[in-house]
């Protein structure tokens, strides 16, 4: 497929390891409720709907371009469109989050999901979007793609929804260690396929969100969640590869799991996503220079008054230093932050 010609590649040379005029920043979730006009489109259109009609999915993951001076667009969708593709019923309820109303309680419920080549098929709404919103974008800046990652999927597909422990899906992993480990290579499979038609649709970097790590510890992340990790990062190249398409640069956030970080560090990724919970000297030291961070603001510093969250993103940028660095957050950004403390923060960024 033939796009417009890139800009601003910042953010991919940020990823390789190339050096870059200033340092690059994207927000997670900075599509979104906190946008006056994320809220205005939202008020009209159901969110699966927004995800599924490409032209309001361009929309709502360009209104932070032209709002502001980011270096990266991500795609508007949702990790949950994976369990959706799969037959499951996934509603978004106001005030509540994502409700999967029939969750996965036992083993046999697997053979209740779809496991057939048809499901990256059924997210071909997803490489629509993805095509529209690169041409949209005319180059202004890289368009990001993403998925959900096996086990933060399958959490949410046991829980029925978000929760605080995990503790439904965790009792899989040691109940029905099998059992849990099919499920993974079913989620596994479907995501790489999932990322490699993003990448044929126009995505210039992927990100995989493994946003419920933090419940694990190192033994369960070591043995049933990195190699699923591992195994999609390349597949996707090696996928990217056979298809002769340029190589992309694939992002792990694996929120919460410092302890994995040696091990993430040789998992194939080009850039690891960090949360505010861990300083990135140690995280620097922890996966050596040869690998991207991202990161990795607590969300709430942008409550502060405008100064203070000047000097907070200073100093993290000081502690990154510009290589091998793209700026972000250390997890999405609350539907309540007001778009001006946004502003503050992509100037700062900017200004060092
Ligand atoms: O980052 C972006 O701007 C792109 C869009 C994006 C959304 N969800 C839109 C969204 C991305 C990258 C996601 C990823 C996602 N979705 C994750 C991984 C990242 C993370 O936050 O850990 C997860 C776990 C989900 C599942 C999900 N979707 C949850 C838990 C919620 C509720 C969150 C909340 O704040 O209410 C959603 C809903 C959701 N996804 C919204 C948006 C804009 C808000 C829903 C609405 O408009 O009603």
């Amino acid at each position: 497929m033939k796009f417009p010609v890139l800009k601003n590649d910042r953010i991919l040379r940020a990823a390789r390891g190339d050096d870059v005029d200033r340092v690059p920043i994207w927000i997670m979730r900075q599509a979104g409720r906190y946008l006056p006009e994320f809220r205005e489109l939202r008020s009209k259109h159901d969110f699966f709907t927004i995800c599924q009609t490409p032209e309001l999915a361009a929309e709502a993951s360009l209104q932070p371009i032209r709002r502001f001076d980011l270096d990266a667009c991500i795609i508007f969708s949702d990790i949950l469109v994976i369990p959706q593709a799969l037959g499951m019923t996934v509603e978004m309820r106001s005030g509540v989050g994502p409700v999967l109303p029939e969750p996965l309680i036992a083993p046999k419920d697997i053979d209740r999901l779809d496991n057939t080549a048809s499901i990256v098929q059924k997210l071909c709404y997803v490489a629509e979007a993805i095509s529209l919103t690169r041409n949209k974008l005319d180059g202004k800046v890289p368009l990001l793609g993403f998925s959900g990652a096996p086990w933060t999927l399958m959490g949410y597909m046991i829980e029925g929804g978000g929760s605080k422990t995990l503790s439904k899906a965790k009792a899989w992993l040691y109940q029905y260690p099998d059992a849990s480990k099919h499920l993974l290579k079913i989620l596994t499979n479907a995501v790489v396929d999932y990322l490699v038609m993003q990448a044929c649709a126009g995505a210039q970097l992927l990100q995989v969100f493994e946003s419920s790590a933090e419940h694990l510890g190192p033994e369960l992340f070591k043995d049933y969640i990195l190699p699923c990790i591992r195994d999609i990062s390349f597949r996707v190249k090696a996928e990217i590869k056979a298809r002769e398409l340029d190589d992309i640069p694939m992002t792990i956030f694996a929120k919460g799991a410092h302890y994995a970080l040696p091990d993430l560090a040789e998992s194939g990724y080009d850039v690891i996503g960090l949360d505010w919970t861990i300083d990135p000297e140690e995280a620097r030291r922890k996966v050596g220079s040869g690998i991207t961070l991202q990161g990795n603001l607590d969300p709430c510093s942008l409550y502060a008054p405008e100064a203070e969250l000047k000097k907070l993103t200073k100093e993290m940028l000081k502690k990154f230093g510009k290589s091998r660095y793209i700026a972000n957050l250390g997890h999405g950004i609350y539907p309540d932050m007001k778009p001006d403390h946004v502003a503050t923060l992509i100037d700062a960024v900017h200004e060092v």
